[in-house]
């Protein structure tokens, strides 16, 4: 079965092509070689490839970026993302399509989680174009499976777990933030449930998919410093709030995503996010060490 890949030199794409079947033959794509925004282009790359199905991991992913430059942010989060889908439903086949936490206000009172079905209500220009991208590949095609997912981090890509510690490499002190909960979720643990999904094609639908558990951004800072061994240390980490920091875009408060959905329909769900931190530990050495 051929696969077609956007977003393929992202961080989430990279564990895609990373974690491929051995039955599946992944055909990556990115901006430079395959412009979602082209339905042109999109419609000769279908005809060239003839994929049996497509997993949409490009997206403009610029959160604070994307509140100066909402209409950019659109047309590849947004209308792309039904481009996408009416080119699928002309060649007859189903679309993964990769979306956001941030299409909830995160207002749920904890220890709730959000359901698939629960009203959403994005409070970012972020998360309002990957709603609109939701929505487009909603309407435009049946075949679908949306998977929401949070918090991403892995192997080549900014993430949150490199700027923690290279922060720590820098400074004896550190604030981070611990009024934001979410559970975050390596795209190497991501990656082969999404694989899981085109190949066992559980009923189309919207699905959560997410490291297992929650914590605050300084829980997670907390736990990648232990895991790295700097703490207990000589490190001193505190909390502040969201407000100190003064971003551009407001996040949800609280974003917990249920997996119990995907559970019921594969059997499985990704495990605590502790352990995806520990995978991930030993993945960056590895790749150090190769380097
Ligand atoms: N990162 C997170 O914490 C997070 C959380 C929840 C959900 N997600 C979702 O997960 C998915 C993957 O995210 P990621 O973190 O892997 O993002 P990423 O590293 O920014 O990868 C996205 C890729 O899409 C490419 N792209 C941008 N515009 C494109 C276009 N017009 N045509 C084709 N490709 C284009 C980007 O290229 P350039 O780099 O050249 O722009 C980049 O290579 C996205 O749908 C994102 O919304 C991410």
């Amino acid at each position: 079965m051929r696969v077609l890949v956007t977003g393929a030199s992202g961080m989430l794409g990279f564990a895609l092509a990373d974690s491929c079947p051995s039955n599946i033959e992944c055909v990556g794509t990115d901006v430079d070689t395959l412009d979602i925004t082209d339905a042109v282009a999109v419609g000769e790359a279908f005809a060239r490839q003839s994929p049996a199905a497509v997993i949409n991991a490009a997206a403009y992913t610029d959160v604070d970026g994307c509140e100066s430059h909402e209409s950019e942010a659109l047309a590849v989060n947004g209308a792309a993302a039904g481009v996408l889908a009416a080119a699928c439903s002309d060649a007859g086949i189903p679309l993964l399509h990769v979306s956001t936490d941030y299409v909830f206000d995160g207002t749920i009172p904890a220890p709730g989680e959000y359901s698939e079905v629960d009203p959403v209500g994005p409070v970012s220009a972020y998360g309002r174009t990957k709603l609109a991208g939701e929505t487009a590949v909603r309407e435009r095609l049946p075949e679908h499976w949306i998977v929401r997912t949070q918090w991403l981090y892995g192997c080549h890509g900014k993430n949150f777990v490199e700027t923690m510690l290279r922060l720590a490499s820098e400074r004896d002190e550190l604030a981070v933030v611990d009024d934001q909960v979410g559970s975050p979720t390596s795209t190497h643990v991501l990656a082969p449930f999404l694989w899981r999904m085109v190949a066992e094609r559980p009923a189309f639908g919207t699905y959560h998919v997410t490291g297992g558990g929650a914590c605050s951004w300084h829980g997670f800072a907390e736990e990648i410093f232990r895991q790295a061994g700097l703490l207990p240390g000589s490190l001193t980490l505190s909390t502040m709030g969201s407000d100190q920091l003064d971003r551009p875009a407001p996040r949800p408060a609280r974003s917990v995503l249920s997996n119990a959905k995907l559970r019921a329909a594969l059997g499985e769900a990704p495990g605590p996010w502790v352990e995806g931190l520990q995978d991930y530990m030993s993945r960056r050495q590895a790749v150090g060490a190769r380097t």
